[in-house]
This record gives C-alpha cells, sequence and structure tokens, in this order.
C-alpha cells in the first residue's frame, strides 16, 4: 500500500517566515493526488504509522534524530526506536532504495522546504534489502511483505 499525501502549504511568504513547520500541520491528505505545485508531496510506502504521531514527526523529527544522536554517541543509550537506519528502512522508496534523490521521502521535502542536511555523508540513505519489520512498532511490514 502506497500513501500520497500532498502537503499544502500556506504560501511562500509563510515560509520565508519560518513558519513552515506550523503550516505543515495543516497538511492534507490526499491520497492518490498528483502534485500541483504547491507543496512537496510526501509518499509513504511502508508501515501503518511512524514511530510517534505524524503531526508530531512532521515537526520534530529532526530532535528526535538528533537527540537520540546525542544520547546515543555520550551517554551509550541505544534504543531502535528513533534509529536513524529505522528511519530509512520505512521511508525509502522500493524504486530507488533510498531516502534521497527525486522523490526521495527525506529530500522531497527538505527541498521544498530548502533545508540541507549533511547526514548522508555518513550515513547511508539506502534501505537495508535484508530489512524487515520494524519491530515493536505497530502496524509494519510484515516480513517478507512487498515494500
Ligand atoms: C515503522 C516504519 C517507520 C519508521 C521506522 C519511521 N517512520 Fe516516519 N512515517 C511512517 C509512516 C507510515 C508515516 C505516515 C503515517 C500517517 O499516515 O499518518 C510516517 C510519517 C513521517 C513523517 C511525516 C510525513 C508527513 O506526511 O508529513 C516524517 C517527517 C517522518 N515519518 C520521519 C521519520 C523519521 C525521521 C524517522 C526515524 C526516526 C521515521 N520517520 C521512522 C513510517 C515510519
Ligand atoms: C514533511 C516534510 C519533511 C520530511 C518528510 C522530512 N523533513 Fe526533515 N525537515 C523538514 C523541515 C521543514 C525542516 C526544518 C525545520 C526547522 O528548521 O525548524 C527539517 C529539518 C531537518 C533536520 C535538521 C536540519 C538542521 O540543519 O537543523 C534534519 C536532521 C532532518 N530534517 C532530517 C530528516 C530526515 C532524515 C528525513 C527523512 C527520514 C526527513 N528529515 C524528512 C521537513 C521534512
Ligand atoms: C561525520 C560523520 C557523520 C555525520 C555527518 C552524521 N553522523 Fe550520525 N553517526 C555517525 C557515527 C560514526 C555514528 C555512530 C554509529 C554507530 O555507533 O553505529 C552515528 C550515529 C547516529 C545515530 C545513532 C545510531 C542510529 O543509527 O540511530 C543517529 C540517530 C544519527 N547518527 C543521526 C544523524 C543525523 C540526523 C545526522 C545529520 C544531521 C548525522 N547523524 C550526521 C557519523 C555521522
Amino acid at each position: 500500500m502506497v500513501k500520497i499525501r500532498q502537503i499544502v502549504v500556506g504560501g511562500v511568504a509563510v515560509v520565508a517566515a519560518g513558519l513552515f513547520a506550523v503550516t505543515l500541520a495543516q497538511a492534507a491528505d490526499v491520497s492518490g493526488a498528483k502534485s500541483k505545485g504547491i507543496g512537496p508531496t510526501v509518499k509513504i510506502h511502508r508501515g501503518e504509522q511512524c514511530v510517534e504521531p505524524t503531526e508530531d514527526m512532521r515537526r520534530n523529527h529532526m530532535k528526535y534524530i538528533l537527540h537520540q544522536r546525542d544520547k546515543t554517541m555520550h551517554q551509550g543509550i541505544r534504543t531502535a526506536k528513533h534509529s536513524f537506519k529505522n528511519c530509512v528502512d520505512c521511508h525509502a522508496d522500493p524504486k530507488t532504495n533510498s531516502v534521497q534523490g527525486q522523490d526521495g521521502f527525506c529530500s522531497s521535502c527538505h527541498e521544498y522546504a530548502s533545508v540541507k542536511i549533511d547526514c548522508f555523508s555518513c550515513h547511508t540513505d539506502k534501505r537495508d534489502k535484508n530489512a524487515v519489520a520494524v519491530a515493536p512498532f505497530k502496524g509494519t511490514a510484515a516480513k517478507g511483505a512487498p515494500p
């Protein structure tokens, strides 16, 4: 199942004012719709839900991964929940196997919002092709299921 959702934003002025994340909260879920050029199109290929509620992820995903990195690196705490690898495994496009590039989950949204991240100079943007369900979250792809 592929969910295609277009993020509708209020306008360039709002983005410039730095309210993009707030505006994203009003994103419309228009499954199957093609982008009309008024916002990035986000495709969800895998799983029923994210590691945190979607609204929260829209606004705060960067905090989770950045915090997680700090915790992992400095305190030796490691949990699968906000693991970077899991983000990529769930969100990679089945065609390119990547979250980057054209229509890539992370890049399509960031390009629209003019966000640059350097994570992929070290971390892979590709799904592990042996990746299976990212337990222990509900609604993840079943083992062996097509992406
Ligand atoms: C188990 C699979 C899975 C994992 C792991 C996962 N996500 Fe998600 N993510 C989803 C699904 C499914 C949705 C859409 C949920 C919905 O339809 O409400 C989503 C939604 C999102 C959204 C909001 C997209 C939108 O529609 O605006 C962002 C941002 C996001 N994820 C980032 C991340 C990041 C960053 C990580 C790693 C910390 C991550 N995700 C891990 C499955 C996953
Ligand atoms: C729904 C749109 C959307 C999606 C999808 C998305 N991002 Fe973001 N991301 C943003 C926005 C908007 C910002 C800037 C927010 C801000 O500056 O407050 C951002 C910022 C970030 C930052 C912080 C950049 C910085 O310099 O502070 C990181 C890291 C990040 N995203 C990682 C990811 C990763 C990894 C994925 C894919 C798994 C992803 N994002 C998917 C919209 C998105
Ligand atoms: C200079 C190389 C480098 C860059 C750039 C980098 N990382 Fe990392 N990151 C690492 C290394 C090394 C580790 C430790 C890997 C390990 O212990 O398995 C790590 C670990 C992590 C972890 C915890 C382990 C995991 O897989 O979940 C997260 C989350 C993470 N990084 C997120 C990010 C994000 C988000 C960015 C971009 C804002 C980023 N990293 C940029 C090198 C880098």
